[in-house]
Formats: structure tokens, sequence, C-alpha cells
């Protein structure tokens, strides 16, 4: 399988890329970045790993959309990344620009990869560049809720010792307005689980409070999706929701041919805040 990275010269973009490897997950990995030079540096440091990890990848960087050609999924990270003290609704106008700008030069070289949205924010960024693409909807879909779906089942462990193997998931908006499904065997208090919501929610702008950034959970993230478009799966992406016409967290069957909403019922609360969910992304979408 070859991957494509637009952005593949960031932190997000390249710590994908080495995940990737490290899990043998991909035969090919073309890093593409306006920071040519770097994305060059970041595919030749991940090339002098390969005999460690008895791997033989290919991997490449540059700022050539020749490169694209043959990708099986093609990855979006490029854009500006937030700084403290903002949300990701407050990137659309910057990120709205660049990936329009993207998606029309790799649709132009690759029109058979599937279009993988991860800039932020990402379901408003998904929505612009199915439009700008031009392809059917379920070939392209963004990261969307799979990331806090993944913060949350780690905290759940770490705070109440919840198994990893129990249902638990985030929906809607990778923003503010993401709300939780919880379909626990075990018998743990509303507020307690509602505390590690709310600590995860508020999780990565504490990451970005104290490290800039983050990377390590989003390439984590992003390997589970590559995983799942391999082998066929179902994780909670930004997927089209037909009756919204855009892209929100939803549980979604992954797999080669593209990405498609599961079946999920929701209870009466949980289908009022995704609704919710919807009109925030879907002002945002408007207000670009
Ligand atoms: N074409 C290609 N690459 C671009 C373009 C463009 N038009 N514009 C910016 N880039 C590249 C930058 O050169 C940079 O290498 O995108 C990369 C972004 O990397 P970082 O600034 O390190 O940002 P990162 O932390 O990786 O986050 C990237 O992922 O999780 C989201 O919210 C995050 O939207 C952000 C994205």
């Amino acid at each position: 399988m070859k991957v494509s990275i637009i952005g593949g010269a960031g932190r997000v973009g390249s710590t994908a890329a080495y995940t990737l490897v490290n899990l043998g997950l991909v035969d090919e990995i073309y890093l593409l970045d306006i920071a040519k030079e770097r994305a060059a540096g970041e595919a030749l440091d991940i090339t002098h790993s390969l005999s460690g990890m008895n791997s033989d990848v290919v991997v490449e960087g540059g700022d050539d959309y020749a490169g694209i050609r043959g990708s099986d999924v093609v990855m979006i990270t490029a854009g500006v990344p937030r700084k403290p003290g903002m949300s990701r609704l407050d990137l659309r106008h910057r990120n709205v620009g660049i990936i329009r700008e993207v998606v029309r030069k790799v649709v132009a070289e690759c029109r058979d990869a599937l279009l993988f949205v991860v800039s932020n924010p990402v379901d408003v960024l998904t929505y612009y560049a199915w439009r700008e693409s031009g392809l059917d909807e379920e070939r392209v879909f963004g990261l969307g809720t799979l990331l806090d779906t993944l913060r949350l089942k780690s905290m759940l462990k770490k705070r109440l010792g919840v198994g990893y193997e129990e249902e638990a998931y985030i929906f809607g908006e990778h923003g503010d307005s993401m709300l939780p499904v919880f379909r626990l065997r075990g018998n743990h208090p509303r507020e307690e689980l509602m505390r590690v919501f709310d600590e995860v929610r508020e999780g990565a702008a504490r990451v970005i409070e104290t490290k800039g950034a983050t990377w390590f959970a989003p390439a984590v993230a992003i390997a589970r999706v590559i995983e799942a478009v391999q082998q066929g799966g179902v994780l909670p992406v930004s997927t089209f929701i037909r009756e919204h016409r855009l892209y929100l967290g939803h549980l979604a069957k992954i797999s080669r041919s593209g990405v498609r909403r599961a079946e999920f019922e929701l209870t009466e609360e949980e289908a009022r805040l995704f609704q919710h969910s919807a009109e925030v992304v879907r002002r945002a979408i408007e207000d670009v």
C-alpha cells in the first residue's frame, strides 16, 4: 500500500509516517510539503531507521505532486495548527484556502486514492475537500473523533480501569461540541464517566499549552485508519452524514473502497447533541 502525506514535513505528518513504518502497515510513503528540504530530511531520517526495523518500505519526500501517483490513500496534514487559547474552528479561514489548493493538485495527479483529511477544523475541511475534489462522498473522509475516542479510552482505563475492549466513543464535531457515547458493560457512575470525558475534551488544549502541539496520539489514530483501509474495520471517523450533507464523527465502515456511515442507535439525548454538532459544523462551513 502506498500512502502520500501532504504536509508530511510537519509534526503530525512525519510522526504518522514513522508510525506507519514502525507498525509495518505500508510499502511506500511520499512526504509532500512546501517545506521540501524538510520533507526530504524527514524521509531520509525514517529511511535510516529501516534496517533496525527490518523493513524495506520506500520513503521519499519533496514538493513534487508527481510523487503521489499510484497512492492508495492521500492524507492531508497541511495547514496551520492552533496556538494556545485557539479553538480548532478559529483555523478555518486559513486552512480552507490551503485545503482547496492542495486538493486541486492532488486530484490532478491521482484520482483513484482515498482522500483522508487530518488538518483542522477537520469536519469543515473534509467537507471542502469533498466539494473541491468532485469525488464520491465515500472516497473522502476525515480523522474526526477517532482521535478523541482513543484519548477517551486511554483515560477511561487510566482513571477508572475500564478495559480498552469496552464500547466507548466520541461522536460529532472534532471540537467543542463533541459528544460521548458510552455502552459499557461494567457499572460506572455517569458523573465519573463525564469527568473523564470533560478531561478528554480539554485534553488536546492541555497538550498544546504544555508542549506546543499534539502529534503522538494523532499519529497512532492515523495508523489505525490506514490499517482499517487495508483490512476493513469500523471506527468513529468524520464520515458523510446524508441527512445533513456534511461530514461528522460517527462510526463508519472503512475499507479500500471507501468510508460509509455504519448503523448505530443513539439515545434521544445523544441524537440531540449530534444534531447540535451538525449545526455547529454547518455554521462554520457557511461562515468561511
Ligand atoms: N502545501 C503543502 N504543505 C503545506 C502547505 C501547502 N499549501 N501549507 C502548509 N504546509 C505544511 C507546512 O510546511 C508544515 O510542514 O504543513 C505542515 C504542517 O505542519 P505543522 O506546522 O508541524 O503542523 P502539525 O502540528 O503537524 O499540524 C498539522 O494537523 O492535527 C492537525 O490541527 C492540526 O491542522 C493541523 C495539522
